[in-house]
C-alpha cells in the first residue's frame, strides 16, 4: 500500500504521515527532507541557490547520509528547500529515489507537495492536508515558543504565505491537490482528530 500525503507548509503532514506509517506498519519518507538537504548543502558550499544546473548537480550527488545532517527541520532550511525545489533538474534527480522507496515492501507513506500528482500518481490513497495560513502560523508560533524561541506570529505568517506562494506557482510539479485526493482540512481539528479522520479516509479507500 502506498499513501501519498501532500499539502502546504506547517499543515501537520509530517505528524500525520508518521502516525499513519506506524498505524499501518508502513515505511515513511519525509520528502521535504531531500529538498532541505540540497538547500543546506548549497548554502554551506556558497553556491547560488537560483542556479538550476548547480542545484541539479548537488541533487544528483545527494547522499542518504546528508539527510541526517544538522538542523534540517528548521525554518531556514525550509526556506532554502523551497528555493531549490523550483528547479526541474533538482526535481527530476529525486524522482527515482522516491519511487523506489515507495515500491519497497511492505509499502510506504510519503509526505510532500507532489507525491499524489507527480511521484506516485497511482498511490492507493491520496490525502491533501491543509489548514488556513493563520492556523498554521499560530501552531508554528506556539511550537517555537514551547522550545523557548520567541518569533512573532506576524513574521511566521508572512513566511508561510511566501512559501505557499513559491511552492504553488512554480512551473515544475507545483503544490496542487490531485483530483482523486481526499481533502483533509485540519483548521478546526486537534492532532488526534486529524489522525482519526486520516485513518477513516484510508480505511474507506481500502474497502
Ligand atoms: O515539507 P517541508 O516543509 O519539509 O518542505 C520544504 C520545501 O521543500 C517546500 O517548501 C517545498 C519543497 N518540497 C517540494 O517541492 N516537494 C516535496 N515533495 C517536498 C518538499
Amino acid at each position: 500500500m502506498i499513501i501519498a500525503i501532500d499539502g502546504p507548509a506547517a499543515a501537520g503532514k509530517g505528524t500525520l504521515a508518521l502516525r499513519l506509517a506506524a498505524h499501518y506498519g508502513l515505511n515513511h519518507l519525509d520528502t521535504g527532507l531531500l529538498y532541505r538537504a540540497i538547500g543546506r548543502k548549497m548554502a554551506d558550499a556558497g553556491l547560488d541557490l537560483d542556479d538550476p544546473e548547480a542545484a541539479g548537480r548537488v541533487a544528483r550527488e545527494l547522499d542518504p547520509a546528508d539527510l541526517g545532517h544538522g538542523d534540517l527541520r528548521g525554518r531556514e532550511a525550509g526556506e532554502l528547500a523551497s528555493r531549490v525545489a523550483v528547479h526541474p533538474p533538482v526535481r527530476s534527480a529525486l524522482v527515482d529515489f522516491q519511487r523506489s522507496f515507495a515500491a519497497r515492501a511492505p509499502g510506504a507513506v510519503l509526505d510532500g507537495r507532489d507525491i499524489g500528482t507527480a511521484i506516485c500518481p497511482d498511490a492507493d490513497v491520496k490525502i491533501f492536508v491543509t489548514a488556513s495560513a493563520e492556523v498554521r502560523a499560530r501552531r508554528r508560533t506556539d511550537e517555537l515558543a514551547a522550545k523557548g524561541r520567541s518569533v512573532s506570529y506576524e513574521r511566521i505568517l508572512a513566511e508561510i504565505r511566501e512559501r505557499d506562494e513559491r511552492d504553488s506557482v512554480r512551473a515544475s510539479a507545483p503544490l496542487r491537490k490531485a483530483d482523486d485526493a481526499a481533502l483533509l482540512d485540519t483548521s478546526d481539528l486537534g492532532i488526534d482528530e486529524a489522525f482519526a479522520a486520516a485513518v477513516a479516509i484510508v480505511d474507506a479507500k481500502r474497502g
